[in-house]
């Protein structure tokens, strides 16, 4: 299959535009529609062979249901949104004869190039359209991970929901002991760094999408209850507890990781070598 043609519904939005130029780049010819184009979701769904909802999550179900009616069986409808249960489902009610393939980029809009980035596919309907796809993709040099919707958002309430709480409440932690930013950074090693470059980042960007990682996955509260549970454990075994208490708590863990220890020490050396805070005269600061 050579070119063809691509509507990204919430193209004006970053994912939407980082596609475009990706999917420009590859060839295809690409179709943009929002709230406020002249051209309208559904005649972009009459024109597209691929019509992409990459709005949030809650609109591109409703805007499914306008789109979806109208595709035929030769094109594919597929998403964005970070979760794909609901998604996915809708997708399959709305349209009785596209093809469907729920689509998870798991990087955000600042990417420079999809080489070695992992994208999920969960399959919805048929499999002639999801092969252009994981082909358009790894030609790129994309990761691509086939899944069920279910099991994409039970590893996204970890790989996502517990990673954007533990971040956020970290950032919590240091406003109700007013740490602020710069005094944080004065004491820094490498490690802390990241981690506070990491909570600017998250509020640097769309707090309704965190919102809705961590607050509209239905496996996240299984996950935090865990969590929770091990912090508490810690807390007993290494805070208040003999350090031999402590050291058995840490050695089973290590014994759970086991060989990823190592690699998992290297691979970090490689980017905490990176983490060096930069003045505007391109001189580390201490
Ligand atoms: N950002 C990320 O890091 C990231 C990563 C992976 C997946 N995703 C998913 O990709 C999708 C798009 O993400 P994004 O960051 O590009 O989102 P975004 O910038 O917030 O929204 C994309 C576009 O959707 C349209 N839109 C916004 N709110 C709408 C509403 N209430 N009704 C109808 N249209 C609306 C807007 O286009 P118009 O104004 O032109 O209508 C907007 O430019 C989301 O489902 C998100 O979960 C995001």
């Amino acid at each position: 299959m050579k070119s063809v043609t691509i509507g990204i519904i919430g193209g004006s939005g970053g994912m939407g535009r980082l596609f475009e130029g990706v999917f420009k780049k590859s060839g295809h010819h690409v179709l943009i529609a929002g709230r406020k184009t002249v051209l309208t979701y559904e005649d972009l769904a009459r024109k597209s062979d691929v019509v992409i909802l990459s709005a949030p999550a809650d609109a591109s179900i409703e805007i499914c249901k306008s789109v979806g009616p109208l595709m035929t069986e030769d094109q594919l409808l597929m998403d964005f949104c970070s979760l794909k249960e609901d998604i996915v489902t809708a997708m399959l009610s709305y349209t009785e004869k596209a093809e469907v393939v729920g689509t998870h980029p798991m990087f955000g809009p600042f990417t420079e190039s999809l080489e070695g980035q992992n994208i999920v596919l969960c399959p919805g309907r048929g499999d002639k359209w999801q092969a252009w796809l994981k082909s358009e993709f790894q030609k790129l040099g994309a990761e691509i991970l086939v899944m069920p919707a279910i099991t994409h958002d039970k590893n996204m309430a970890v790989v996502q929901g517990l990673t954007h709480l533990l971040t956020i409440c970290t950032g919590r932690t240091l406003q109700k002991i007013n740490m602020t930013p710069d005094d944080a950074v004065l004491y820094a090693t490498p490690i802390f760094r990241m981690n506070i470059d990491l909570i600017g980042r998250l509020f640097a960007q769309d707090l309704e999408l965190f919102s809705m990682l961590v607050g509209k996955n239905r496996y996240v509260p299984d996950v935090i209850d865990t969590f929770i549970k091990a912090m508490e454990e810690g807390k007993r075994l290494l805070v208040n507890g003999c350090p031999e208490e402590g050291i058995r708590f840490l050695e089973d863990i290590k014994g759970f990781l086991g060989d990823f220890c190592e690699e998992g020490l290297k691979q970090s050396n490689r980017y905490l070598n990176h983490v060096v805070r930069k003045k505007d005269n391109g001189h580390p600061t201490k």
